[in-house]
C-alpha cells in the first residue's frame, strides 16, 4: 500500500534527521564524484598533469566562467549553483594545490553575464577577444595556460555541422552541410559547434604565442572536432570534461591536482572529421526522412570494418588516459556451459591510486553475412587499485550473444545465427588497444541460435552498407500513406491541450462521494482480483485512465491514473535524466547529475545505480511518481541535438549503464522510463520524421540496449519515440510494442507515448502504448470504439497496465 501516498503527496524530507535530500550535500557530493570519473582524458603529453603542486595558471576562454552543466530543454535541472572551472580550481588555490590568475576573471564573468542579459542562450556566446595588454600580463604571470571551450545543444534541434539556417517543421533551424551548400555556390557561414568557432581558433592560435604549455578543458554534451589539438603537439593535455552537472568545475580541478585519477573511457569514436562519421551524408537530406544506410556499421563497427577507416579515428572507443600505468595479464579463460569466461588481472604499477576499465570484445566470422571486425562483448571496471596492488576482473558473456540477424534469408530468415567458422576474442583497454586471447570458439556448423519473425521491415531504405563497405540494394515496399482525420494532418491544433482543460470537462462526468465503488486499495489488498476491479470501470473511466492527467503539486510533465472514485491516485511524473526537473518558479532546487554521456564513460555500473538511486529518492520526496530517464538512444551521428542525454554509439555499453540505472531508480520504487523507444537518432522534425532502417540494424543496433535493459533490469515503464520507423509511429507500433517489447522480450511493464506525439491515440491503444502523454484522446478513443475499430479488451489491456504500474510505486 505504499503506493497510497500518491493520494496525499506528503511534504516529508526523505533524508536523515528530518532533513531534505533534494539538492543535499551528499547527493552534490556524490554529482561530482561521478563527474570526476566521467572525465575522459584525451591527452598527456610530457605528463604535464597533473599540475605540480602549487602551479601558476591562466584560464584562457569565456567557458572558465560560462560552465555548462547539461543540455536544454526536457534535460535541464533547476539547481542552487554551478561550479564553474574558475570556481573549481580556486578551491583548490585554497588548499594550496595551484595558483590561479585572476586578471581575466572580471573580464570573462561580465563579458559572459552581458551576453546573456542581452537574451543569447548558454554557449551559444561568441568567444571575446583578448587585449595585447591582457595576452602580456597573463603570459607574465605563469607559462601554462588552462583553455576552456563548451558547447551547449538541446532538445528538438540538432547540432551545427556548418552552415546554413533553413526551418524545419518543427520550426527548429537546420543546417546544410558545408560541402553541398558549396556545391550550390551558396554562401558558407562561420563554423563553430561541432568545429571550432573562428574566434576560438583565433583564441588557440594567439595563445600559442603567449603561452609554453597549454591544456585544454571541453565542456561539451557531445564529440566535436579533435583534429585540432591531436595533431598540434604543442597542445600538451586535454580533458575531455564533458558537461558535468553543478559540480563539474570543482571535478575538473579534481583531476587537474590529482584529487582523482581520470579513469574515464570513451564510449564513442573521436574520428578526424564529421565527415567521417558515415551517418553525416544525408543526416540533413530531408527533414522528413532518415535512411541508416549505414546499417549495422555504426561507430567503431565502422571505423574497425570497413577497409581505411581507422586511419580516419583520433580516439578509438574504449579510449582514455589515466596518470598511472596498469600490467594487465589474462589468468584464465575458458567456455563453460555455452558461456565464454575469462579472469584478468589488473595491477596498478604506477605510483599513484587508479581505476582501470577491461574490455572484452570478440570478432564472428564474416560469413554470408558479414560481421563488424569487433564488437563489445563485456566490461568490468576495478575498484580504486593502490599502487602495486592488484584485482582480479571476472568478464563473462552468453555465446549466443556473438550471434547476428538475419533478415534478408541470406542463411535462415528472420533468426539470430551464430555463422560457422572461427571465433576470437579480445582483452584491451580500448576497442584499438587489445590483445587476442588464446581461445578460439569454432563453429563446424551454422547454429540459430533464436528463431523469430519479420518485424518493422524497411518499406523505403533503398541500400545497405556491407563489411567491405559496399552497399547491397534492399528490397522495399512502398505502403500507403495512412489517411489521418484532418485535426492529424494539423498537428499544431492539438498541442498544448492541457490535460487540466480536458479534466474539467470530465468533472461533470464524476460525483463526489462513491461508497459504492470498489477502490484501488480493494485489490492491492488482495480483496478483489485486478480484472474485477477493471470490470467495475465504465467505459468512460477506463478510457480516461489512458491519458495523461492535470499536474499536482510541483509536477510539470503531468500524471496519470486520477479517478477519486475507485481511489486510483493522480501519480505524477517529471523529466529526467540528469536529474529530477522541477520549474525554477517552485522554489525547489535539485541535484544536476553530469549528463548522460558522462555517466557511461564512468563504465561504472555501481556508481550509475548509486546515482540511480539517489535521483529517485529526490523524485520520491517531490510527490512524483515516474521518472521520465534513461535516455537509451544510440549515438548514431554527433550532430543529434540530444546526444548528451544518452550513453553510447555502442549498444551494450547503453544497455549495461541505462540497466544500472533502472536498477538504482527502481530500487527506491520509483518508476524508471528508458526513452525514446526507437531510433530517435535527430531532433530536427522530430515529431515526424521517418527513421528507415532495415530489421538487422534495428534488432542488432538500436534495439539492442532497451533489450538489455528489459532483460537485465525489468523497467516499469518505457517510453516510446515521436517518430516514425519504417513509416509507422513508434507509438501506433505493433510489431515493436506487442511483438518485440512483450513478446520476445518480455516485458510487462507499461508503455508510454513521448509528450505530445502526432499519432492517434486509438490506433496507440490498438498497438499497446498503454498511455498518451501528455494528454489522452477519450474521446477518440469512444468513438473508435463505438464504430468498432477499438476493441475494449484493447482498452483493458491498457487500462490494467496502467493501474499495475500505480501499485508498483511508493
Ligand atoms: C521529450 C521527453 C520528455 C517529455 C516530457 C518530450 O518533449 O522528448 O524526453 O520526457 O518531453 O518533458
Amino acid at each position: 500500500m505504499r503506493w497510497l501516498r500518491h493520494r496525499y503527496q506528503p511534504c516529508s524530507p526523505l533524508g536523515k534527521d528530518g532533513r531534505r535530500v533534494s539538492g543535499s550535500a551528499e547527493h552534490i557530493e556524490l554529482s561530482r564524484q561521478a563527474a570526476a570519473e566521467g572525465m575522459v582524458l584525451l591527452k598527456n603529453k610530457n605528463s604535464i598533469l597533473p599540475l605540480e603542486n602549487g602551479k601558476r595558471i591562466v584560464l584562457l576562454g569565456k567557458a572558465s566562467e560560462e560552465y555548462i552543466k547539461g543540455g536544454g530543454g526536457s534535460g535541464d535541472v533547476t539547481v542552487s549553483y554551478v561550479r564553474n572551472f574558475y570556481d573549481g580550481l580556486k578551491i583548490k588555490e585554497s588548499e594550496n594545490k595551484v595558483q590561479v590568475y585572476n586578471g581575466l576573471h572580471n573580464f570573462y564573468a561580465d563579458y559572459v553575464r552581458r551576453q546573456h542579459e542581452e537574451g543569447k542562450e548558454p554557449a551559444m556566446t561568441v568567444e571575446p577577444e583578448l587585449s595585447r595588454e591582457q595576452w602580456v600580463s597573463a603570459a607574465c604571470f605563469s607559462d601554462t595556460a588552462v583553455i576552456c571551450l563548451c558547447r551547449f545543444s538541446g532538445e528538438g534541434w540538432d547540432r551545427r555541422c556548418a552552415l546554413e539556417k533553413e526551418f524545419s517543421m518543427d520550426g527548429c533551424e537546420t543546417w546544410e552541410g558545408e560541402d553541398a551548400l558549396r556545391k550550390m555556390g551558396r554562401q558558407v557561414f562561420p563554423k563553430g559547434d561541432f568545429y571550432l568557432s573562428e574566434e576560438e581558433e583565433n583564441l588557440i592560435r594567439t595563445s600559442e604565442k603567449y603561452f609554453k604549455h597549454r591544456i585544454i578543458l571541453l565542456n561539451i554534451g557531445g564529440i566535436m572536432d579533435s583534429s585540432w589539438f591531436y595533431e598540434d603537439d604543442s597542445i600538451e593535455a586535454v580533458l575531455l570534461a564533458w558537461q558535468g552537472g553543478m559540480e563539474g568545475g570543482l571535478a575538473a580541478a579534481d583531476i587537474l591536482c590529482a584529487d582523482v585519477n581520470p579513469s574515464g573511457k570513451l564510449t564513442d569514436t573521436f574520428a578526424k572529421r564529421l565527415e567521417d562519421y558515415p551517418s553525416t551524408e544525408g543526416f540533413h537530406d530531408s527533414s522528413f526522412y532518415v535512411e541508416y544506410k549505414e546499417d549495422i556499421y555504426v561507430g567503431y563497427r565502422y571505423f574497425e570494418t570497413i577497409p581505411g577507416k581507422r586511419e580516419r579515428v583520433n580516439y578509438p572507443f574504449g579510449y582514455g588516459l589515466s596518470y598511472t600505468k596498469f600490467d594487465i595479464r589474462v589468468l584464465q579463460e575458458e567456455i563453460l556451459q555455452d558461456r565464454f569466461i575469462c579472469y584478468v588481472s589488473v595491477k596498478n604499477t604506477g605510483s599513484i591510486s587508479g581505476k582501470e576499465v577491461i574490455q572484452l570484445y570478440y570478432s564472428a566470422p564474416a560469413g554470408r553475412l558479414g560481421k563488424p571486425a569487433k564488437e563489445l562483448a563485456a566490461f568490468e571496471k576495478t575498484k580504486l587499485l593502490m599502487p602495486c596492488k592488484e584485482e582480479v576482473v571476472k568478464l563473462e558473456f552468453p555465446l549466443e550473444q556473438m550471434a547476428s540477424y538475419d533478415d534478408t534469408g541470406k542463411i535462415c530468415k528472420s533468426a539470430y545465427i551464430m555463422e560457422k567458422g572461427q571465433y576470437h576474442f579480445y582483452i584491451g583497454t580500448s576497442v584499438e588497444d587489445v590483445e587476442e586471447l588464446k581461445t578460439v570458439y569454432y563453429l563446424k556448423e551454422d547454429w540459430v541460435t533464436e528463431r523469430l519473425a519479420e518485424r518493422l521491415k524497411p518499406r523505403k531504405l533503398s541500400k545497405r552498407m556491407l563489411a567491405d563497405g559496399s552497399y547491397e540494394t534492399l528490397e522495399c515496399s512502398e505502403y500507403e500513406e495512412i489517411k489521418r482525420p484532418a485535426v492529424f494532418e494539423h498537428p499544431s491544433e492539438l498541442e498544448g491541450i492541457a490535460p487540466e482543460v480536458r479534466y474539467e470537462k470530465r468533472q461533470t462526468l464524476q460525483e463526489r462521494f462513491y461508497p459504492k465503488y470498489k477502490e484501488l486499495a480493494d485489490v492491492a489488498q488482495g480483496g478483489i482480483s485486478m480484472e474485477e476491479f477493471i470490470e467495475g470501470l465504465n467505459t468512460e473511466e477506463l478510457v480516461w485512465l489512458l491519458g495523461g492527467q492535470p499536474c499536482t503539486g510541483v509536477a510539470n510533465t503531468f500524471g496519470i491514473g486520477n479517478n477519486k472514485k475507485h481511489g486510483i491516485p493522480s501519480v505524477m511524473t517529471a523529466d529526467g535524466p540528469a536529474g529530477l526537473r522541477i520549474l525554477p518558479e517552485c522554489g525547489i532546487y535539485t541535484t544536476a547529475w553530469p549528463c548522460a554521456t558522462m555517466l557511461a564513460c564512468t563504465w561504472n555500473r555501481e556508481l550509475v545505480r548509486k546515482v540511480g538511486a539517489a535521483g529517485a529518492k529526490e523524485v520520491k520526496e517531490n510527490n512524483i511518481g515516474i521518472w521520465l530517464t534513461p535516455g537509451m538512444n544510440i549515438h548514431r551521428s554527433p550532430l543529434c541535438g540530444r546526444n548528451f542525454e544518452y550513453y553510447s554509439e555502442d549498444p551494450v555499453v547503453a544497455g549495461e549503464i541505462g540497466a544500472a540505472m533502472v536498477q538504482g531508480i527502481q530500487s527506491q520504487n520509483i518508476a524508471a522510463t528508458p526513452k525514446h523507444f526507437a531510433a530517435n537518432n535527430k531532433e530536427t522534425n522530430r515529431k515526424h520524421s521517418d527513421s528507415r532502417l532495415s530489421e538487422r540494424a534495428a534488432r542488432e543496433i538500436y534495439l539492442k540496449g532497451f533489450e538489455i535493459v528489459v532483460k537485465k533490469a525489468d523497467p516499469w515503464m518505457i517510453m516510446t519515440s515521436y517518430n516514425m520507423i519504417n513509416g509507422t509511429y513508434a507509438s501506433e507500433n505493433k510489431e515493436l510494442l506487442s511483438d518485440i517489447l512483450r513478446g520476445e522480450w518480455g516485458f510487462h511493464g507499461t508503455v508510454t507515448t513521448d509528450w505530445w506525439t502526432r499519432a492517434e491515440h486509438y490506433r496507440e491503444v490498438k498497438a499497446g502504448n498503454d498511455i498518451k502523454m501528455a494528454n489522452g484522446y477519450p474521446e477518440q478513443l469512444l468513438e473508435n470504439l463505438e464504430q468498432g475499430r477499438l476493441n475494449i479488451l484493447e482498452v483493458k489491456q491498457c487500462a490494467k497496465r496502467v493501474l499495475e504500474l500505480i501499485l508498483k510505486l511508493e
